[in-house]
């Protein structure tokens, strides 16, 4: 996996002055069986969240409300991805290192996973991550 397999999907929009509405439908927008949602909200200024890996999990990351950036590392090249569009859903790959960053005030992660949560899944360290990436090049 590299950083290059990790893409921006667009939802759809429907634009209403009322106030727009998105929808995801498993089967057209997500590239996997979704297992599980889990959403991250509340987080203090200047604070990270994730830095891991996970050895099988996909997921879809979407900025609901406000803003944040997304760290890729394939433990060769970075990306930042930045997220403050309630309509864009950032695709990550299993095995690539990610870690959200720079959290705009009142804003949700919300993640749509591939896997139910397990602990045995992530790769936590980062030293670790590299070596298992250079065994599998
Ligand atoms: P973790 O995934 O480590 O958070 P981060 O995104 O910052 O790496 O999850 C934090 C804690 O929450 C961890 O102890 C496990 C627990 N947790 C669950 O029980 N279920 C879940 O679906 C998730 C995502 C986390």
């Amino acid at each position: 996996m590299t950083i290059y397999d990790a893409n921006l999907i667009q939802f759809p929009k429907i634009l209403d002055p009322r106030g727009n509405l998105t929808f995801i439908e498993q089967e057209r927008h997500i590239p996997f069986e979704i297992a599980r949602v889990y959403w991250i909200y509340d987080v203090p200024g200047g604070e990270q969240r994730g830095g891991h890996a996970f050895h099988k999990q996909e997921e879809v990351i979407i900025a609901l409300s406000g803003s944040f950036d997304v760290l890729l590392d394939d433990g060769n090249a970075q990306k930042i991805v930045h997220l403050n569009r309630a309509y864009h859903g950032l695709f990550v790959p299993k095995m690539l290192w990610r870690r959200m960053q720079n959290f705009s005030t009142n804003s949700v992660a919300y993640v749509i996973a591939s896997c139910g949560y397990d602990e045995d899944d992530y790769v936590r360290d980062y030293r670790k991550y590299k070596s298992i990436v250079r065994r599998s090049e």
